[in-house]
């Protein structure tokens, strides 16, 4: 066990790593997982203020986790709590107060709040210590909360929450939420640098890009995992990949109305027109200041290259739109890169976004049914996609398949 002073430097060490994360989604999972780790909790959630509302989106289970085979992960929807005291989720966020349950088979009648025992039913898991902590900005305003579930001792026993771990956990809480308004603001102004990119409504341009974003991290992960590298330099990967996926199709910006909004096919014309959407993006980041902008500027770049040579926009100079002196195809435009010319994140997202686009409705064509997708992305191994790739691809389609349903269409 550490002592006071093992623990303060710890819980200062925690907060330190979570402040660096930039994205929305990976925070999330880090600031849990800390979480858990620092109180040998076996589970946990968090919950995120939305619209008055709190939005279920987070979820780590070792119990449940190893059941399952290896490499995969635990699936779960996201669902609405109100902000009142039915629930003890609910409870913490009204009125912001950690609340610390020794067997929540056992809260005392006059407890102002309830266990919802529906959600272990749904689970087949049994909760029984259970650590509910508001997540408070410096302003003192509740940005989420974040509940962890069976502490757990040595042996593997569940155990209750230690009480003298309050102030350590309160003070992460305080660092979390400050993060997490930032992570937010930061989603909000990629958000609407996008929309206005695609000249489209934020709620319809929002869930594509969130849904290529994360089907593009887990594809990433898959693979990078099977690849054997470093497990920080993954983690911090999934972070920049995570928003520069987002920016995908930012260069569409450039592209005119009628050609983007063209409610039929397109010509050749139009077509030559809509390909320069990728080094028109990939201008915007080439100076370089941080890995975000290094990888924003690869995936706007590389994200319509195929593994066959036949994509493009191929070996380009984004800055002047020039062929590479040496990469000329016999058409004297630039020959397309192939193969392992293509960077990885590249190769990632052409596979998240071709996905996207056949699964959803566009301005000119259907949504495709799941076998038709599924179909069509199996054929284009080594055609369009890197086979490998889309091996982590397929084997990731679960968890897909729940991040579709996690950001659906605006209707
Ligand atoms: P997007 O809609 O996000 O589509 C991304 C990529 O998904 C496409 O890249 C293509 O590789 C694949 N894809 C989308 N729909 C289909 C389909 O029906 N069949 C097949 N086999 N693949 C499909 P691509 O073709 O380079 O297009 C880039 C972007 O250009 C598209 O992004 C879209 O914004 C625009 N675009 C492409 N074709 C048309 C079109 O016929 N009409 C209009 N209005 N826009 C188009
Ligand atoms: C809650 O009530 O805070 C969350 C769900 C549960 O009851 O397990
Ligand atoms: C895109 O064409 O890449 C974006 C379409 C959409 O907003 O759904
Ligand atoms: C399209 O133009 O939407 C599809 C082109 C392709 O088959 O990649
Ligand atoms: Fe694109
Ligand atoms: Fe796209």
């Amino acid at each position: 066990m550490l002592n006071e002073k093992e623990k303060l430097n710890e819980i200062i060490q925690l907060s330190y790593e979570i402040a660096s994360i930039q994205d929305l989604d990976i925070l999330l999972e880090h600031i849990l997982l800390k979480a858990r780790i620092f109180t040998g909790a076996d589970a946990g959630s968090v919950y995120i203020v939305e619209g008055g509302k709190l939005k279920f989106l987070c979820n780590q289970n070792d119990t449940l986790q190893k059941k399952l085979p290896p490499g995969k992960k635990l699936i779960y929807s996201t669902f609405i709590v109100p902000i009142n005291n039915d629930t003890i989720s609910g409870y913490v966020a009204n009125n912001g107060h950690v609340v610390n349950i020794d067997d929540v088979y056992n809260i005392p009648e006059r407890a102002p709040y309830r266990f919802g025992r529906q959600y272990d039913e749904i689970s087949k898991y049994k909760t029984t210590s259970m650590l509910t902590v508001p997540l408070k900005s410096n302003r003192g305003e509740v940005v989420g909360v974040l509940q962890l579930i069976n502490a757990k001792n040595e042996k593997g026993e569940v155990i209750p929450f230690a009480k003298d771990d309050a102030p350590f956990i309160i003070y992460f809480a305080n660092s979390a939420a400050v993060a997490i308004e930032r992570a937010k603001m930061t989603r909000a102004l990629l958000l609407r640098m996008i929309s206005m990119a695609e000249l489209r409504d934020p709620r319809e341009t929002g869930p594509h890009v969130n849904r290529v974003a994360s089907y593009s991290v887990e594809i990433y992960e898959t693979w990078a995992r099977k690849c054997s590298c470093m497990e920080d330099q993954i983690n911090h990967n999934r972070d920049v990949l995570r928003m520069a996926a987002m920016l995908h199709d930012v260069g569409k910006v450039a592209i005119s109305d009628i050609i983007l909004k063209k409610p039929a096919r397109l010509d050749d014309t139009e077509y030559e027109i809509m390909k320069q959407h990728t080094f028109l993006g990939a201008r915007l980041f080439s100076e370089k200041f941080s890995s975000f902008d290094e990888a924003a500027f690869l995936v706007a770049l590389n994200h319509h290259e195929r593994w066959d040579g036949k994509g493009y926009p191929g070996h380009i100079s984004p800055t002047t739109g020039n062929v590479v002196p040496g990469y000329e195809g016999p058409d004297g435009k630039p020959r397309g890169k192939r193969g392992e010319e293509i960077p990885p994140f590249g190769r990632v997202v052409a596979i998240a976004d071709v996905y996207d686009a056949l699964a959803s409705k566009r301005a000119y064509k259907e949504a495709w049914s799941e076998d038709r997708v599924l179909q069509t992305m199996r054929a284009e191994a080594g055609k369009h996609f890197d086979p490998e790739m889309l091996e982590a691809f397929f084997d990731s389609l679960d968890v897909i398949k729940s991040i579709g349903s996690r950001y659906p269409e605006a209707d």
